[in-house]
């Protein structure tokens, strides 16, 4: 808080006014010199910055991990270590809706997450659903654009549909989306899941593989679609609202975080190919195993400079954490930091949101808009690469990599044993969901297809649910269109 009580300009001087133009007399023109109006409305005409393209609107908060389990068997991460604390920011949002768009709109929300770690910053990106519409990068700005708006200007069931029925991979993430979890009730009253596979390596240099799930404390809860619809018109930030009140009252929410480990060498012979980000791993065969707790507990002081401008990216990994050959992880991995150099611009991670707290950076990329950290050049020079410059020893690094061999081409995955696209999905409805559930999935199945209006695509819209369960299938031939 600043301790002057006058208003200034930019360069800190007093301002003259800041109710009245510079004139020729009380009625005349107005002068172009006056710097302190021309300041104001060139300000104001730069304050929009691009939104997001997916995850528009969304909200956020900072608090802190704490590790309560000994970890040390699958990842030497410093931040994973029992009892480090690691300062903590997490976004939740939701998907296809713009920046105004009302929070209880059904769709995926995102969860992500920053560990502000002494070894650098580690993001898990991730959402409240285990699993994706789709498991190869490439598809990626179609099915966005499926779910944002057509060329009228309009959100579009049959574009949905659409895209949805032709991507038959897509069947166990619309199980989810259309059932509770495409309504939480407050983002507190949700799970987050890195939903990837993602990797793990121990000081020994033993690797896994890993999959992360942020439970909630306050428990899973969801709204019912007569009480979104009625909270979307009543109150568009009604997410926002409440992970703001709800820390400000003190009432922090926590999440434990789990990991599924997987054996590297299991990899090879699951049953379900473990980089398919349309899969989960039963829980009966890999558990949850406990690492740490998370809590929320201090709101951002400026919405735009804390959460509107931070940066999260897959690409963010410490030490002892890394990727799979998951081909829409490696494509993350490109897509967010290319599109914050677009958002934010060329050094976006310099602003303090996104800069680390507890490491430092040391390198000598340089120079660009904006740039405010510099580096000191006169380095003692020792274990030099190729530039000249020191850089750290392949222990501290930590990279986690993989062997892989092959020709290079375009193809899926390898199918393994009980590969199928609507597998999961049908247990998801069958063994998950309780009766209630599948009544009230069946109410919103119902409605879904009642808004396509092409022939063709609700017809496929049916063979597609029938393929997730035959009775399901036939029971929506029977609600739909009546
Ligand atoms: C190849 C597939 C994907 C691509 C190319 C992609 C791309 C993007 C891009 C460009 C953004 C905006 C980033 C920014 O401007 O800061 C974004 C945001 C986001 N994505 Fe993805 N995405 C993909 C898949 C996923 C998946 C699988 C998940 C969850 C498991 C996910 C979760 C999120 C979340 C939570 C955000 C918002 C992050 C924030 O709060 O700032 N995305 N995505």
């Amino acid at each position: 808080m600043t301790s002057q009580n006058y208003t200034t300009a930019q360069n800190g001087s007093p301002i003259a006014s800041s109710q009245h133009s510079l004139t020729t007399g009380p009625d005349g023109v107005t002068a172009l010199h006056d710097r302190f109006l021309v300041e104001k409305l060139a300000s104001f005409n730069r304050e929009r910055v691009p939104e997001r393209n997916p995850h528009a609107k969304g909200g956020g908060a900072f608090g802190e991990l704490v590790i309560t389990e000994d970890v040390s068997r699958y990842t030497k991460a410093a931040a994973f270590q029992k009892g480090a604390a690691s300062e903590t920011l997490i976004r939740f949002s939701s998907v296809a809706g713009e920046q105004g768009s009302p929070d209880t709109w059904r769709d995926v929300r995102g969860f992500a997450v920053r560990f502000y770690t002494t070894e650098g910053n580690l993001d898990i990106v991730g959402n409240n659903t285990p699993v994706f519409f789709i498991r190869d990068a490439i598809k990626f700005p179609d099915f966005i654009h499926s779910q944002k708006r057509n060329g009228k200007g309009l959100r579009d069931a049959d574009m949905q549909w659409d895209f949805w029925t032709r991507s038959p991979e897509s069947a166990h993430q619309v199980t989810y989306l259309m059932g509770d979890r495409g309504l939480p009730t407050t983002w507190r009253h949700m799970n987050g899941y890195g939903s990837h596979t993602y990797s793990w390596e121990n000081a020994a240099g033993e690797k896994f593989w890993v999959k992360y799930h942020f439970i909630s404390r306050q428990g899973l809860a969801h709204l019912s679609n007569d009480e979104a619809q009625r909270i979307a018109g009543a109150d568009a930030d009604f997410y926002r609202r409440d992970l703001f009140e709800a820390i400000d009252r003190g009432d922090a929410p926590v999440w434990d975080l789990n990991v599924q480990v997987m054996p590297f060498e299991d990899a090879k012979t699951y049953r379900f190919n473990p980089f398919d980000l349309t899969k989960v791993w039963p829980h009966a065969d890999y558990p949850l195993v406990k690492v740490g707790e998370l809590t929320l507990n201090r709101n951002p002081r400026n919405f735009f400079a804390e959460i509107e401008q931070a940066a999260f990216s897959p690409s963010n990994l410490v030490p002892g954490t890394g990727i799979s050959p998951d081909k829409m992880l490696m494509g993350r991995v490109f897509a967010y930091p290319d599109a914050q150099r677009y958002r934010i611009g060329a050094n976006y991670n310099q602003l303090p949101v996104n800069q680390p707290h507890a490491a430092e950076v040391f390198n000598y990329q340089h120079e660009g808009n904006m740039r405010y950290h510099f580096n000191d050049y006169e380095v003692p020079v020792h274990n030099t690469n190729h530039s000249g410059y020191p850089e750290a020893d392949e222990a501290r690094a930590g990279e986690v990599n993989w062997e892989t061999d092959g020709e290079l081409l375009r193809a899926a995955y390898t199918l393994r044993a009980e590969d199928s696209d609507f597998g999961q999905a049908g247990t998801l409805y069958r063994e998950v969901f309780d009766d209630a559930a599948r009544g009230r999935f069946l109410e919103t199945l119902t409605g879904q297809g009642n808004s396509i209006t092409v022939e063709e695509i609700r017809e496929r819209f049916f063979q597609y649910w029938t393929n997730v369960d035959a009775s399901l299938g036939a029971k929506l031939r029977e609600s739909v269109g009546k």
